[in-house]
Order: C-alpha cells, then structure tokens, then sequence
C-alpha cells in the first residue's frame, strides 16, 4: 500500500542509509523478501514519521492489538459482502462516475481513476457521501491530504513540518465532521433499532465502520479518535492504491492493443486473460516500491546477513518482482502471457505478504479466475476487473490530442495526466 508519493522518492533509499548509519538493510531477491516479510519480529516501520494519523490504524499496529483490528476488518470482508457489493455497490459507483465521461466522451484516468475508486471504498469503509462529483472531489482532496502525513519526519526544513502539520489536523477534522460523524450517527441509530427489533440485523450496512460500532460498541472498546482516523486510513489505503494499478493497467493495455488488436476483444470475453494483464500490470507497478521493518531483537535474516535490534529492513517489492531467476529473462518487460514455474503468483509480491499483508485484496482483483469459475455469476472479478472490462466496452483509446505526462522523480509512476477518449469505433457497446 502507498500512502504517498513523496516517500519513495528514487534518491531516497540513498539519503535514508546515509541517516541511519548503514544500519538498514535492502533485501533485495524475491525469496529472501518473500520470508522477511513473514518475519514476527519485525515491526511494521514504513510510517513511523507519522506521529498523529497512522499509529493506531492496522498497518502501523503490532502483535494482538494488530491481529484484534484486522480481524475485525476481515469479518466485514466475507464473501456476502462482496457478491452484494458486485452486483449492487459497485454498479452504481461505477455509473456515477461513468456518466460525466460517456457525456463528453473523454476523460483523463488521474481523474478518473481517483473518483471512481474513492467512490466505491468509501461505500466499503461505510462513509455516506452526497453522491455529486463535487462531494466526491471534497472527499479525495482530504484523503489525499492525510497521504502527506507519512513523509513529514523527512522534511528538512522545520517550518514546512509545522504547516503539514496543521494541514493535517485540519484534514482530519473536516474528514470528521463533513464524513465520518454523519455516517457513524446514521449508523449508531440503525444499530439501535436493530437492538430494539424495530429493524432486521440483515439490513444493517455492511461496513467497516458498522462492524466497528457493533463489535467495539464504547469509547471505552475504541476511542472515537481511534474510529475516525482508521475509517480516513481505510480509503486511503483502498483508493489510491488500486487507482494507481488501475492507471497502470490502463496504460499498459492501450499500449498492448495498439500492438495486438485482436486482444481488446479478448479481454473483454475472456475474465482469466483480463486477470493476467491486471497481475502483470500490478507484478511491474506494485502501489506500494516498498515496505520497511525495524528489528525488535537482533535476528539472522533470510539474506544472511545479520540484524541489530532497532535496525531498519527495506524490502524492495519493485525489484524482487522482477527477479529474473523467477519471472524470466524480460522480468522487465510487460508480458500478460508470461507463464511461472511454481507457487510464485504472477503479481509478485505487490500485495505484502505475512502480518501485514493486503486486507482489500480481493475486493481490487477479485479471486484467482480459472476455467471453471469464469462465467459463474458468483465469482468475484475485483473492481478493477470491473472498470476496465465498463472502460474497453466504450472503446477506451488514447487521446491523440493530449498526450500523457508522468512524474519521472518516483519510482513509482505517478501519473500527472492519462487522458483517454471513448473511440465508438473501438466499442462493443454503445457510448
Ligand atoms: C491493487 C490494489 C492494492 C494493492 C496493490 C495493495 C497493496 C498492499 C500492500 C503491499 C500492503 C502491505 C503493506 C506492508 O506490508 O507494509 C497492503 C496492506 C493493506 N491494504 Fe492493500 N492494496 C490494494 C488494495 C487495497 C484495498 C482495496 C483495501 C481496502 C479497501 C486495502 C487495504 C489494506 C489494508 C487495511 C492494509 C494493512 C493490512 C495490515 O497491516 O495488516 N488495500 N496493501
């Protein structure tokens, strides 16, 4: 998961060893990374320049307290949640932000991608919106402020921290008092009619913030503080990942069907190949280049090399997904029908692994397609599955009057434009 872009960026694994005195370590190979992350005894260390928004939300937690939230989370995760969410949520976010760009035909993905997926994890957090473009923006220009919150302990100059900081508070409390409160007190009613069997416990929502509310019902079980910064922790770690894949992936795909025609259709009628050409998009583009460990105790690490307590270990998920020794001589390249040796998934290791491993997995790419469940009409195919199959069906093409432009200074591709049109030449169903 990526929070923003300013922590990765390129020069900064450099300046970091030279602030820690080499005592951080860089694993490098997709095995050693694959059983490092599995290690109990490294504690989660990516956001610890954060102080005020992340420390007690899942990915920052450690031990019980980690296992007690992200249980609580995975309960809203069940396979009835995702069917409903499938076939009821996600058709009406899609439409919503669909609408505007079927109207003017065009649209630009880093737009796109942000609304449309701010739009359908807000509806899994359990935040009510207004449902207007405007709303939707108001949301993503908050959440997208809380994504500076981790990279403030790297700021030199300390005025710049001072203004963040406030930046962030202010975030916070607008993201409380427009979102959170709102559809926590909505919530707090239903649950209260339920109790009071004026209402049927099915026809509560199903939702991170309503499970929250029914299984830590106090202060006393979680403070309100805790529930707020964890439901904003919730969409930022939703949203603006999969937007990235998605804008990869998207990306990706107009290149491949520029070259292969013949596939646009293809992926259209056939979920497993769409699959592939996702798990390859994010196996090359993980949302997240790395993720970071301190050792709680001096350990040997799968590597070999050794570990002092307190010492940082950096796993380079960019570089272990590219191994060659695993995904093959153009482990470099974007190749959807690339074939694998092994239990080694093809979209690498861009989803963690072990304590801290991705928690909406299933909701971005759905379960592993195979032959047998493809057209069944309970598979989950995951949203981006969703938006790219609703974007190739309008014929998504490259904009030839407005070219694309990405931020070159991180190492993970930060799209400042990805315009697009909706060619109907290219359509298989009416725009
Ligand atoms: C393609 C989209 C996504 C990618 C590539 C992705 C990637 C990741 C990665 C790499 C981690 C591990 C971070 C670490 O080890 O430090 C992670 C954790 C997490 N992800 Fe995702 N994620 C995606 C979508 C989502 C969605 C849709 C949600 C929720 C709606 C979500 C919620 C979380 C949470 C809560 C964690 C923390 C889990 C924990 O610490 O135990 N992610 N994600």
């Amino acid at each position: 998961m990526v929070l923003s872009s300013g922590s990765d960026r390129k020069n900064e694994a450099g300046r970091r060893r030279e602030d820690t005195k080499m005592s951080e370590h860089f694993v490098t190979r997709y095995a050693d990374a694959e059983a490092t992350l599995r290690i109990p005894d490294l504690h989660q260390a990516l956001y610890d320049a954060d102080t005020i928004f992340l420390p007690r939300t899942v990915v920052c937690l450690h031990g019980k307290d980690h296992i007690q939230k992200k249980r609580l989370f995975m309960g809203v995760f069940n396979r009835s949640f995702f069917r409903h969410y499938q076939n009821h949520v996600f058709p009406a976010a899609l439409k919503e932000t669909l609408d505007p760009v079927i109207a003017s035909g065009k649209g630009d993905m880093a737009k796109f991608g942000y609304r449309v997926l701010v739009n359908l994890v807000a509806d899994s957090a359990g935040v009510d919106r207004a449902h207007t473009e405007k709303d939707t923006d108001r949301l993503l220009a908050l959440i997208g402020k809380l994504g500076h919150a981790p990279t403030m302990g790297q700021l030199t100059d300390p005025s710049d921290r001072d203004r963040l900081l406030a930046e962030l508070e202010e975030a916070l409390e607008a993201f409380r008092t427009e979102f959170f409160e709102p559809s926590a007190a909505r919530r707090r009613e239903l649950i209260t009619r339920v109790e009071a069997g004026e209402m049927d416990e099915k026809d509560l929502p199903n939702d991170a913030i309503t499970a929250q509310l029914r299984q830590m019902p106090t202060d006393d079980d979680l403070p309100y503080d805790e529930r707020v910064k964890d439901g904003a922790f919730f969409i930022l770690a939703g949203a603006f990942t999969t937007a990235n894949v998605l804008m990869n992936t998207v990306n990706e795909v107009l290149d491949w069907v520029d070259k292969h025609p013949e596939d646009r259709q293809h992926l259209i009628d056939d979920p497993l190949l769409m699959q592939k050409f996702i798990w390859e998009s994010v196996r090359l583009h993980p949302a997240s280049p790395i993720t970071k460990r301190r050792a709680l105790c001096p350990m040997h690490l799968p590597d070999g090399h050794e570990a002092e307590q307190d010492e940082f270990v950096t796993v380079d998920l960019t570089k272990a997904n590219r191994n060659p020794d695993l995904f093959g001589e153009d482990a470099e390249s974007f190749n959807p029908y690339r074939t694998l040796q092994g239990r080694t998934p093809l979209h690498g290791l861009s989803f963690g692994m072990g304590a801290h491993s991705c928690l909406g997995k299933m909701l971005a790419v759905g379960v592993q397609i195979t032959e047998g469940n493809k057209d069944a009409e309970e598979t989950e195919f995951g949203t981006i599955h969703m938006v790219m199959e609703a974007l190739l069906r309008r014929g998504i093409d490259r904009d030839p009057n407005r070219p694309i432009k990405i931020d070159e200074s991180t190492t993970r591709r930060h799209f400042i434009t990805l315009p697009f049109r909706l060619n109907p030449e290219l359509a298989s169903q009416p725009a």
